[in-house]
């Protein structure tokens, strides 16, 4: 990884081209680099839902109480390396920077670029935090990059049912096979329940936690015990 001091690298445009960056103390957040995108978070998830609509499926952040709601029940004490999959402009990654063991390994992955420009800039003083540019759907393949084998936990910010089934399945596919024993698997959503079937078919125990005070009202599916990809099946 790039050491806090390198100077910040900024993401090019282009899918599935992983690239990783210096990340950010939180307590530096505020000392922005000259080429970070300009303006608030909300913003940049606005223009990004209004520009690439399904791709990003929420117009705004994560509030708080997603954030924290997703990361409730992780042991901080045993959790060493955790995943997140389309971490938008940061807000989980920011509970995630602040409740994880600062030996932590947080591997953080976009495929926006200026969400990962958002990403990189607000991290940057966050020496565990490698936010990477690229597809999620080949995080397998940049967790071997890396040097990892298994990881405690996957999150997941992904519009999962709006993917092509097999993307879909690689995802769910690769994190079963990559999660450690205990591990989970965790899912947001800003469609309360409406595809608790869909991720039955994948796990066998599946947990749904409601989220009032997120933009839109949402929650967070909590899933164990992969079954394997149930084939092209309707996603709800
Ligand atoms: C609903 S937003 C969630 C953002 C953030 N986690 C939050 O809670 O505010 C979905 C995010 O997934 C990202 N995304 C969509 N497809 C992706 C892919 N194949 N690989 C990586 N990120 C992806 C989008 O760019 C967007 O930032």
């Amino acid at each position: 990884m790039t050491p806090p001091s390198a100077p910040t690298t900024h993401p090019t445009p282009g899918a599935g081209h992983a690239v990783s960056g210096p990340a950010v103390s939180p307590a530096v957040e505020a000392k922005t680099s000259p080429h970070a995108p300009k303006g608030p978070d909300w913003w940049l998830m606005m223009r990004a839902f209004l520009t690439q609509g399904k791709r990003i499926a929420s117009f705004a952040p994560s509030s708080r109480f997603m954030a924290r709601k997703i990361l409730d029940g992780i042991d901080w004490a045993t959790a060493r390396t955790i995943v997140e999959l389309g971490a938008g402009t940061g807000p989980i990654t920011a509970e995630l920077v602040r409740l994880a063991r600062p030996d932590a390994k947080l591997v953080v992955i976009e495929l926006d670029p200026t969400l990962c420009g958002r990403l990189r800039d607000r991290f940057r003083g966050a020496p565990n935090v490698d936010v990477i540019l690229g597809d999620a759907t080949k995080f397998g393949e940049l967790l071997a990059e890396r040097g990892i084998p298994k990881v405690d936990h996957v999150l997941s910010g992904l519009p999962l049912p709006s993917f092509p089934t097999g993307a879909r399945d690689a995802i769910l596919d690769t994190a079963s096979r990559t999660i450690a024993d205990g591990g989970t698997f965790r899912q947001l959503t800003v469609m309360p329940l409406i595809y608790y079937k869909m991720y039955r078919r994948y796990f066998e125990n599946v947990r749904f936690r409601f989220v009032p005070f997120n933009l839109p009202p949402g929650g967070v599916y909590v899933c164990r015990g992969y079954r394997g990809a149930p084939g092209d099946v309707p996603v709800k």
